[in-house]
């Protein structure tokens, strides 16, 4: 018996990074996934798998929320645990705003699981112990320049979570999020190819390493599972250390770094 066992799950992004570890981390606990992502190649490994249903769509088309709830229900007969991972990062300077970037931006990172959330209320409250992750950012509580758009889908994302975990907490429906620091994905991959990136990206938190898909995965198990059943509406973050990290100071004081 895995901790998902009789669950299933709609995972969307599940084509790479964040994604596809918790699917197959859900996986290897016994879950039923729901495998969702725009990328065909990258959902490749469940094919052949009874346990999965793949949907390749883009999570921001007109039909997509509800044909990817509607596959879990045929396929699965039930509904118990969304995860939205699928999202998109682009440094956008607010002063020379690209704005059909940012609309795009928009509508992948947040109308894209607000939709499928609704899509999912009526399955989430009939099992009557809904689970709801959303992966937001530590972006969702803080800036940096070039940013902004970003950030601004992120809090926006972080606003959602809270409102659903408020509003559907009385049919047993919990909602959190993960807030990760770096972590190692496709989004990050180019960055981290880069040295001068890549020491900045090492070094926000304290552990002066940038995190791993398996990491979140197993964050995102904790949330849906059997041991978190009175934890909803809290960010959870796992970022090595970097929210609760004091800005660098100008001047070393000889007792810590500088
Ligand atoms: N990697 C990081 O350091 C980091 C840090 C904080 C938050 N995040 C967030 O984590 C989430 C997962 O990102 P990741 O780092 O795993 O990146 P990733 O690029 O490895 O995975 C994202 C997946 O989303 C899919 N996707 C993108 N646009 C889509 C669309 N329109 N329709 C369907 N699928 C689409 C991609 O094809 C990809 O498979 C994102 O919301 C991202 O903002 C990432």
């Amino acid at each position: 018996m895995g901790l998902l066992t009789g669950k299933v799950a709609i995972v969307t992004g599940a084509a790479d990074g964040m994604g596809q570890g918790i699917a197959r981390r859900f996986l290897g606990e016994g879950a039923r996934v729901v495998a969702t992502d725009v990328n065909a190649a990258g959902l490749a490994e469940f094919a052949d798998d009874d346990r999965v249903a793949t949907v390749v769509t883009d999570i921001t088309a007109d039909d997509a929320a509800d044909t990817i709830v509607a596959t879990a229900l045929a396929r699965f007969g039930r509904l118990d645990i969304v995860v939205n991972a699928a999202g998109v990062f682009q440094l956008l300077p607010l002063d020379d705003l690209d704005f059909a970037a940012w609309s795009r931006m928009w509508a992948i990172n947040l109308e894209a699981p607000l939709l499928l959330c609704v899509a999912a209320l009526p399955a989430l409250k009939a099992c009557g112990a809904g689970r709801i992750v959303n992966i937001a950012s530590v972006s969702s509580s803080r800036a940096r320049s070039g940013f902004g758009p970003y950030t601004m889908t992120k809090h926006a994302l972080a606003g959602l979570t809270v409102s659903l975990a408020v509003e559907f907490g009385r049919y047993g429906i919990t909602a959190n999020s993960i807030n990760p620091g770096t972590i190692l994905t496709g989004i990050t991959r180019p960055m981290m190819a880069d040295p001068a990136w890549r020491r900045d990206l090492e070094s926000q938190g304290v552990l002066n390493r940038v995190g791993t898909v398996d990491e979140i995965a197993a964050a995102a198990l904790y949330l849906v599972g059997p041991n978190s059943g009175f934890t909803t509406g809290h960010a959870l973050a796992v970022d090595g250390g970097f929210l609760v990290k004091y800005p660098e100071r100008l001047v070393a004081s000889g007792t810590d770094e500088a």
